[in-house]
């Protein structure tokens, strides 16, 4: 398609109808013929809609064909619309929240599943999928924490890598989809985690820590961009000419389309950032926003902003060029389709593959944290309890596309069918809500069965709606009826292990000495009761690490592991005048990239291939890694620097390379990183990218807390 002659022809109106998204509910008239709900909100006629670029949430295969057919009928120019949907972690088969996802680290598990949902929604009429999500999160009061991949800028640049090649393969196939990068930029930054909440914050950190993972997936080739809700320094993302145009656009190259979020135009008003809508629509306009998500800010005001001569006509062009280029690479000229098709996607959903592929990463996410020797659990118990309220809840985590609870499987089931001939009860203990008080009567039931049972699975933590958009939550501890339902059933049973439910670290402080063993499972997808089962009984070994700091107390938030040293650092406890608290330590519970097995393993000191380098040298460090233990497993070799001095402070430690190795019983193998400038760099106060003379501190560690260190001198 000659997208440049099909812009020619367009009139000023089809090419502002270009830059708008609706709902695919205000596309669709009811039985008289009228627009209803959401278009009637925007006051949309069918004529604002005939020409409209694109939709986003709609039902399946069948409902965007019928779609499609009706707007190449109503659109003159017989442009196709561009589908878009929010396929976070799945479509209809689920797969591990994206926090989850951070913490199998492993970029090939999270490729594959993005690979996986990119076929089931492409066969359901998906062009572009709003994911992946990328914000750095270092509060866990923010409820999208389950979005994201953590606290850490390398190992969410790494997961934001895959999944966008994942999603997007080589683009060329009608098994592809387009990914979206969200929310740009350091939305995960909100201040006290409260949602869409403000963000202040250095462009030093910005550049350092929140900018990298969106950076990378840019790099990957990610086909569109979101920007976000919030403010930084005082301008709404969606407006920041700044973030949008001056970074996005000229530093990092990015030429496709960038998306609002949903009214985010219009909620420019709400900031306080705009007047009225004209002055969104300019503002939105001047920062290159192409597409605005559900308001009507370009439609109603971009003609009279020409015409008062306050914008030029051809930044409305560079919009509708850079949309109607992503329509052609997508070939919607060719087959306004595309991949969308009944019978596919019926076939794929929930097919074998895929439900395999999402029991092998909730294996792969999982994190053992504690386990006084009792797990895994022997296949041959006669009786088990399964208690908790999430027990017989299918816990698929927020954004779960076409993913129903009712399909998945629940902890009960999953314990069900690894055991053939054992018996099975199950009691609540408790209902699960926020804050929740406890039931004696509740509690005593499930009691009573763990008195009787041989061993207690207990599955505590939150529900998959206790997380997510608008789910933060001020406290992230246990409820008083968890944590009672907790120490009362492990006081009658010593075989008990708890199984956490989470979207966002969990305050475990109140029951971790009270368990004899706990793993976090987060919010596991489809398999999620066959996975844990599998974990429980010893048919899979753990190997997840924690992508987040477990705070030892809700106050220590935001907590983590690659903060500034400050001129007091606190080196020993109760260390008076330095940076800490008086009444609790700065350490957490568990540490960011902490993680057991079912077996043990030992590191080596880091060893220099040498210690001195200059720019453009390599530098080799390596370390020996063994199983100690009496099972085969595998551990994740993590490569941390610390740079002493330099033009700005620089954090105690940052992950720089990490490896997953698997080890047989007394297995030992030698890991090695190599290191170049690039790891060694930081934005200098002169502004550049690039390392700095001096001395490195560098780790080859299987958490972020090692002290064995080798020191690395840049000439
Ligand atoms: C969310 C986005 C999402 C969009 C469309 C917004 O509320 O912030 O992450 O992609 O809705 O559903």
């Amino acid at each position: 398609m000659d997208i440049k002659k099909l812009l020619q022809k367009m009139t000023l109106e089809q090419k502002i109808a270009q830059l708008c998204q609706f709902s695919a509910r205000c596309l669709v008239a009811d039985e008289t013929g009228e627009l209803t709900g959401p278009a009637k909100d925007l006051n949309l006629s069918m004529k604002d809609i005939a020409c409209c670029g694109s939709t986003l949430t709609f039902a399946d295969a069948n409902s965007m064909i019928a779609i499609q057919k009706k707007h190449m009928e109503l659109d003159p120019n017989k442009i196709p619309l561009l589908f878009m949907h929010d396929v976070i972690h799945g479509y209809r088969t689920i797969y591990p929240i994206q926090l989850a996802l951070g913490a199998s680290w492993d970029a090939d598990i999270v490729k594959k599943c993005s690979r996986m949902s990119a076929r089931e929604s492409a066969a359901g009429g998906v062009h572009v999928t709003f994911a992946p999500m990328v914000d750095l999160v270092r509060d866990a009061r923010w409820g999208r924490c389950m979005e994201s991949c953590g606290e850490d800028p390398y190992l969410n640049s790494v997961m934001a890598r895959a999944q966008v090649e994942g999603y997007q393969g080589n683009l060329d196939s009608d098994e592809d989809i387009c990914a979206c990068v969200k929310h740009f930029a350091a939305y995960g930054a909100a201040e006290s985690g409260k949602d869409y909440n403000t963000v202040d914050m250095s462009e030093y950190n910005l550049r350092e820590n929140y900018l990298c993972a969106y950076k990378s997936a840019v790099e990957a080739g990610a086909q569109m961009i979101m920007a976000s809700f919030n403010t930084i320094n005082g301008v709404p993302s969606i407006a920041n000419k700044w973030l949008l145009k001056d970074v996005l656009r000229d530093e990092w190259g990015f030429d496709k389309p960038i998306i609002s979020d949903y009214s985010a135009f219009a909620e420019l008003v709400n900031h306080g950032y705009c007047s009225n809508e004209k002055e969104c629509a300019k503002a939105a306009l001047d920062a290159t926003a192409d597409i605005e998500m559900m308001s009507v800010c370009y439609l109603r005001n971009l003609t009279s902003l020409l015409e008062e001569g306050r914008i030029k006509e051809e930044q409305i062009d560079e919009c509708v060029l850079r949309i109607l280029e992503l329509k052609d690479k997508l070939g919607l000229f060719e087959n306004p389709y595309r991949g969308a098709n009944p019978e596919k996607e019926k076939a794929l959903a929930l097919c074998p593959e895929h439900r395999a592929i999402a029991r092998e990463a909730a294996q792969k996410c999982a994190v053992l944290l504690k386990n006084d020797n009792i797990l895994p659990l022997n296949k041959n118990t006669k009786n088990i309890a399964v208690i908790g309220p999430w027990s017989d809840v299918g816990m698929l985590g927020e954004w779960p596309a076409h993913g129903e609870p009712s399909e998945t499987v629940t902890v009960i089931e999953g314990v069900k069918n690894a055991l053939n001939n054992a018996s099975v009860t199950m009691a609540k203990g408790c209902n699960g809500v926020l804050n929740e008080l406890p039931d004696d009567e509740l509690i005593n039931e499930a009691v009573c069965a763990a008195e009787k049972a041989d061993a207690v699975i207990l599955c505590i933590g939150e529900h998959s709606k206790q997380s997510g958009e608008a789910h933060s939550r001020a406290d992230i501890t246990l409820s008083p009826a968890q944590i009672k339902l907790v120490k009362e059933v492990c006081a009658v049973n010593k075989n008990s292990v708890c199984v956490l439910f989470c979207g966002r670290p969990i305050v475990l402080t109140d029951i971790i000495d009270t368990v004899p063993a706990i793993f976090v499972a987060w919010q596991p997808g489809t398999e999620a009761g066959n996975a844990v089962a599998d974990l429980i009984f010893g048919d899979v070994n753990f190997e997840g690490r924690l992508p987040m700091t477990f705070p030892l107390h809700l106050g220590q938030v935001p907590i983590y592991y690659n903060q500034m040293n400050t001129g007091r650092p606190k080196l020993v406890p109760n260390q008076i005048f330095t940076s800490g608290y008086i009444d609790y330590p700065n350490d957490p519970l568990f540490p960011f990239g902490y993680g057991l097995s079912y077996t043990s393993f030992e590191i080596s000191s880091p060893v220099l291939s040498k210690t001195q380098m200059n720019k453009g040298d390599k530098v080799v460090v390596s370390a020996r890694v063994k199983n100690t233990g009496a099972v085969a497993g595998k551990t994740v070799v993590q490569l941390y620097i610390r740079d002493l001095f330099a033009s700005r402070t620089r954090p105690v430690k940052e992950l720089k390379g990490f490896e997953k190795v698997y080890l047989e019983p007394g297995e030992e193998k030698e890991v090695s990183f190599e290191i170049t400038e690039k790891e060694l760099a930081f934005h200098t106060a002169s502004g550049k990218f690039e390392a700095e003379a001096g001395d490195f501190h560098i780790f080859v560690a299987l958490d972020s807390t090692s002290k064995d260190l080798v020191t690395l001198t840049l000439k």
